[in-house]
C-alpha cells in the first residue's frame, strides 16, 4: 500500500524531499522554481488562512501546449508533471496521483483544485479522488491502469451484495475510487482512462483470479460527480460505478469495450443512485451499456436503497451480448421513476431489458421509455422475471419482486427478430404496462413476435407488430376498442 504523502503535516520535511526529487529527476530548474514559490505561498496560506486568496494562473500555458489551450475550471491548478509523473507508459505514477489529490484534499475549503493530466500515457495503480477535485485529461492525455493485480488494493464487499459479486469475500477496488466525497468533475478534452482490461478479462475466463475484478470508476456514497467529455476504454470489470450517490451527471461522453469476450464489462450502472443524469453518450461495450441496480437480493432487501429520479438522454448504445439499458438484475432495493428518451441501439443481442427473479423482493416501478429506435437486434424489449442467479443460499425465494407502471412512447426501428417478450409469471406478473405509437420492422415472418406471458396493460392507437393478446386496445382518442380475455396467457418462444 502506498503511503499518503501528509505534504501539509509535516510540510518542511516533504517540501524538501519533494524539490530534491524533481532535481533529481532532472526537471527543469524553472520548474523547481514555479513550484517553491508555490509551496511557499501555500505554506504560508496554511499558516495565515485568513490571507488573500492565491490565485495561480493556471492557464496550461507553462512551456509549449500543442492543441487545445486547456481551461480553468477552479482557482487552482496542477498539472500531473509538477508531481513528478513522467507520460512514457512505463512509469508508474502512483504516487504522483496521490500526492496531487492530497494537496488537492487540502484545499477544499478553498474551492479545491484541478489536476491537468497533458498529452502522454500516465501508468498508475488504482488511486483515490478526493472533493472539489476536477481531473482534466488533455486530448491524447491517457490514464493507463497496470495491468498486475497485486498492485490494486483490496476492498470489503458492496454492503447490498454481501459478497464480492464474482467471488466471495473482498473485491478488487476500481482504477479510481472515492468514497465520501462531494463536487468531483473528470473532464478533458476528450482524453482516456484505459483500464488494460484484456488481462483481467483473459484471467477471469481462465478462473486464475481469486477476487472480484474491480470497476474502471467506482464513486461511493457520494455527491454531486461529473463525468463529461472523456473516452472510457477496456475497463476489467463495470466501467462507471456510482454506488450509493446523489446527484451525478454523465455527460458526452463515449465508452469502448470488446464487444465480444470482455465480460462483465457494463458502460454505467447507477447502483442505489438518485437524482442522476446520463446523455449525449456514445456506449459499446461487452455487457449492458447501462444498468440501472440496487442491490443483490437479502442484502440489497437490508441495505435497502432504491435507485430513482434518473433521466437518460441522447443515447446511442450498442451490446452484442446483454442489452442497451437494463434494469437489474439486482434491483433489491427498487427501481423507481426513471426515464429513457431518444436512444438508438444498433447491432445489438436486446435493446431494453429488466430482469428480475424470485428473491430479490424490491420493485421496478414507474419507468418510460420515448422514442426508442432498434436497428438490427434481436430483441427489442425484453422483461424476464427468472434471472436467478443468486449470492447464496440465503435469499428468500418467497421475496418477490413487483414490476408495474411500464410505458413505451414511440418505439421505431427495423431489422428486429422479435419486438417484445415479456415474460412475467405467475408469482412476477407484469402490470399496468402501456404501448403508444409503435412501429418497428421485423426480420422474421412468424407470427408471434410480440410475445406476452402474465402482462396486464394495454396499446394505444397503431402499434406494429400486432400486439398480444394479454393487452386491452384503446384507439387514438382513448377508447376501449377491446379489452384483453387472457392476460396470463403465456405465448413466449425462445427459439424464435
Ligand atoms: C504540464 O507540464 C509539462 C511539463 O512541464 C508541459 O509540457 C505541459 O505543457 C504542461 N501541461 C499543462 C496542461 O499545463
Ligand atoms: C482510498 O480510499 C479507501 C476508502 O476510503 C481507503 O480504504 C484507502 O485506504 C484509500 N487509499 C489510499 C491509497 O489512500
Ligand atoms: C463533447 O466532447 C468533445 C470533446 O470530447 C467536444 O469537442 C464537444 O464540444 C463536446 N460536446 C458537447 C455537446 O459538450
Ligand atoms: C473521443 O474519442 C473517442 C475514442 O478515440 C472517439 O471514438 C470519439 O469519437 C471522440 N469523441 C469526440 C467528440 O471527438
Ligand atoms: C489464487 O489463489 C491460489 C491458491 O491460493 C494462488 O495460488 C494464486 O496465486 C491466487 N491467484 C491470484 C491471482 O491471486
Ligand atoms: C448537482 O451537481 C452539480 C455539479 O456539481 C452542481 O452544479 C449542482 O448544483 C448540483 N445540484 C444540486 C441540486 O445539488
Ligand atoms: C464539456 O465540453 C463542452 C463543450 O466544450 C463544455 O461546454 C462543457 O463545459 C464541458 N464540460 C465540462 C464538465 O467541463
Ligand atoms: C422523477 O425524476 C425526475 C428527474 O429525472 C424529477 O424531475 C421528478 O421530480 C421525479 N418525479 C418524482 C415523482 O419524484
Ligand atoms: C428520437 O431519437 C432520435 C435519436 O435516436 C433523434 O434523432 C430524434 O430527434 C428523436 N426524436 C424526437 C422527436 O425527439
Ligand atoms: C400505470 O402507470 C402509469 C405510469 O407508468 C401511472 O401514471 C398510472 O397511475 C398507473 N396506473 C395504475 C392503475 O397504477
Ligand atoms: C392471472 O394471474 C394473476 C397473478 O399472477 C392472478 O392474480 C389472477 O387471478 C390470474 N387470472 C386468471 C384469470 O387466472
Amino acid at each position: 500500500m502506498m503511503e499518503a504523502p501528509g505534504f501539509c503535516r509535516s510540510p518542511k520535511h516533504n517540501l524538501k524531499r519533494w524539490v530534491s526529487a524533481l532535481v533529481s529527476s532532472h526537471r527543469s530548474l524553472f520548474a523547481v522554481l514555479w513550484i517553491a514559490v508555490f509551496a511557499s505561498v501555500f505554506l504560508w496560506q496554511g499558516i495565515f488562512p485568513g490571507g488573500p486568496v492565491f490565485r495561480w494562473r493556471g492557464d496550461g500555458n507553462v512551456g509549449s501546449v500543442p492543441g487545445l489551450p486547456i481551461p480553468k475550471l477552479r482557482d487552482i491548478v496542477f498539472n500531473i508533471t509538477d508531481f513528478g509523473a513522467v507520460g512514457d507508459g512505463v512509469t508508474v505514477n502512483t504516487e504522483a496521483f496521490e500526492r496531487a489529490v492530497a494537496i488537492i484534499e487540502k484545499l477544499g475549503r478553498r474551492g479545491g483544485g484541478q489536476l491537468n493530466v497533458p498529452p502522454g500515457r500516465w501508468l498508475t495503480a488504482p488511486f483515490n479522488l478526493t472533493s472539489h477535485m476536477t481531473l482534466f485529461l488533455a486530448e491524447g492525455a491517457v490514464i493507463l491502469g497496470i495491468k498486475d493485480e497485486k498492485y490494486w488494493p483490496l476492498m470489503p464487499p458492496l454492503p447490498s451484495y454481501g459478497y464480492g459479486r464474482e467471488h466471495r469475500g473482498p473485491r478488487y477496488g476500481s482504477l479510481i475510487h472515492g468514497q465520501n466525497l462531494r463536487d468531483v468533475i473528470i473532464t478533458g478534452h476528450n482524453g482516456t482512462i484505459n483500464g488494460q482490461g484484456q488481462i483481467w478479462w483473459k484471467k477471469y475466463r481462465q478462473k486464475l483470479l481469486n477476487h472480484t475484478r474491480g470497476p474502471l470508476i467506482q464513486i461511493m456514497w457520494s455527491s454531486d460527480i461529473v463525468l463529461s467529455n472523456i473516452t472510457l476504454q477496456d475497463s476489467p470489470f463495470w466501467t462507471f460505478h456510482p454506488y450509493d450517490c446523489k446527484n451525478v451527471t454523465v455527460k458526452n461522453v463515449t465508452i469502448l469495450n470488446p464487444i465480444f469476450e470482455a465480460p462483465n464489462t457494463d458502460g454505467i450502472d447507477p447502483d442505489s443512485c438518485e437524482d442522476m443524469v446520463i446523455e449525449d453518450c456514445y456506449i459499446s461495450v461487452g455487457d449492458d451499456a447501462i444498468a440501472i441496480k440496487s442491490g443483490w437480493d437479502q442484502y440489497g432487501i437490508t441495505y435497502g436503497r432504491p435507485s430513482k429520479n434518473i433521466h437518460i438522454r441522447n443515447l446511442v448504445v450498442r451490446s452484442m451480448v446483454s442489452a442497451g439499458v437494463s434494469i437489474g438484475s439486482e434491483m433489491s432495493g427498487g427501481v423507481s421513476n426513471v426515464t429513457v428518451e431518444n436512444l438508438l441501439v444498433w447491432d445489438s443481442r436486446r435493446a431494453v431489458r429488466i430482469k428480475t427473479a424470485p428473491g430479490r423482493g424490491g420493485y421496478v416501478r414507474d419507468i418510460n421509455y420515448r422514442n426508442l429506435t432498434f436497428h438490427n437486434v434481436r430483441v427489442g424489449i425484453v422483461i424476464k422475471t427468472d434471472y436467478n442467479e443468486h449470492p447464496d443460499e440465503g435469499y428468500d425465494p418467497k421475496a418477490l419482486p413487483m414490476i408495474e407502471g411500464i410505458t413505451f412512447t414511440g418505439v421505431h426501428g427495423q431489422g428486429v427478430r422479435v419486438p417484445v417478450r415479456m415474460h412475467g409469471s405467475e408469482e412476477i406478473p407484469v402490470r399496468n404496462v402501456t404501448f403508444w405509437d409503435m412501429s418497428v420492422g421485423t426480420t422474421y415472418k412468424k407470427k408471434h413476435v410480440f410475445q406476452c406471458a402474465f402482462v396486464h396493460g394495454r396499446v394505444i392507437g397503431s402499434v406494429f407488430p400486432a400486439p398480444c393478446d394479454n393487452l386491452d386496445r384503446y384507439d387514438e382518442g382513448g377508447n376501449l376498442v377491446s379489452e384483453s380475455a387472457s392476460q396470463n396467457v403465456t405465448d413466449i418462444d425462445y427459439d424464435i
